[in-house]
């Protein structure tokens, strides 16, 4: 019986594994420790802002983030600028937006979204540290993701740091090798070199690093409120040990007599 299930257990794992080399290069994520993790971890703001300067300076190259307000760059649990350090950044990036008004293209103002994508083939970066969840397999209790994360985070910083340096042009196109894009090949070419961006703060600017603070601040772009979000659970779930508590006294008062009762009746051994 033991030996069955330990064969049966045996195959069902080689299986598993076969199926994930089937399904072909790309899926490869490494885990990495953001400080937004765990049911207590917040953003670390000069991490956000450094991951902003990453994005600005290299992904918006190519990348729009349409979705997110500009002026929540001044967000508290965010990357935090003040407001005239809001107004700087659009000034000092000469950042323009399509006014359908106007017809015609004018300064951003902090109520502006970021722009779109340049590139086309580039897609909108806003939620995609949401939608790509990086951790699949057994969910179990829904616990792994309170606990590691979702994953997007990790996705990207795995995608823009597992390029194999292998290169192919398929139809006119170039393709990138990638240990984590899904197929193993990408249309993005290495974005990141070392020293690439110089942080004020001296700050590794190694790829690896750039890497983990745009990605660090690509979650806080999808998931701006995720503090209040866990705030709100935590206090959710405070409330309902105390309501528990009391529910459990009141119901132990509420049935004392007749336990009492239950218990005279009992004859005396
Ligand atoms: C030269 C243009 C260019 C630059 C610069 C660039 N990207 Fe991309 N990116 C692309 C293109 C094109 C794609 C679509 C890739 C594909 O579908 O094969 C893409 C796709 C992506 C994706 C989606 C991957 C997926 O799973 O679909 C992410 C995430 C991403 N880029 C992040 C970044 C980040 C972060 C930076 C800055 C460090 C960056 N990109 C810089 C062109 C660029």
């Amino acid at each position: 019986m033991f030996r069955k299930l330990a064969i049966t257990t045996a195959t069902a794992l080689s299986l598993g594994t076969g199926a994930a080399l089937a399904a072909g290069g790309g899926g490869h994520v490494t885990d990495h420790d953001f400080s937004f993790e765990g049911p207590f971890g917040t953003y670390d703001q000069t991490q956000l802002q450094r991951g902003l300067q990453v994005y600005t300076e290299v992904c918006a190259a190519c990348h729009g983030m349409n979705l997110v307000p500009i002026r929540s760059l001044s967000d508290e649990d965010g990357p935090g600028l003040t407001d005239d350090e809001v107004r700087a950044y659009i000034e000092q990036n000469y950042i323009e937006v399509y006014d359908e008004e106007l017809q015609d293209w004018r300064a951003a103002t902090p109520n502006d979204h970021f722009p779109e994508s340049s590139l086309p083939e580039a897609p909108d970066l806003s939620v995609m540290a949401k939608a790509r969840a990086g951790f699949h397999g057994p969910y179990g209790l829904g616990l792994s993701p309170l606990v590691n994360g979702i994953g997007g985070p990790e996705y990207i910083a795995s995608y823009l740091t597992h390029y194999t340096g292998e290169e192919m042009e398929q139809y006119g196109t170039y393709l990138y090798g990638n240990e984590t894009f899904d197929g193993g090949w990408t249309q993005m070419a290495p974005p990141l070199w070392d020293g690439m961006v110089e942080f004020a703060d001296g700050s590794p600017n190694d790829v690896e690093s750039m890497a983990v603070d745009v990605s660090a601040f690509l979650m806080w772009a999808a998931e701006p409120h995720l503090m209040d979000r866990k705030q709100m659970g935590f206090t959710a779930v405070m409330l309902l040990i105390l309501l528990s508590a009391l529910l459990y006294l009141t119901n132990k008062r509420l049935w004392a007599p007749v336990k009492k009762a239950a218990k005279a009746r009992q004859p005396a051994e």
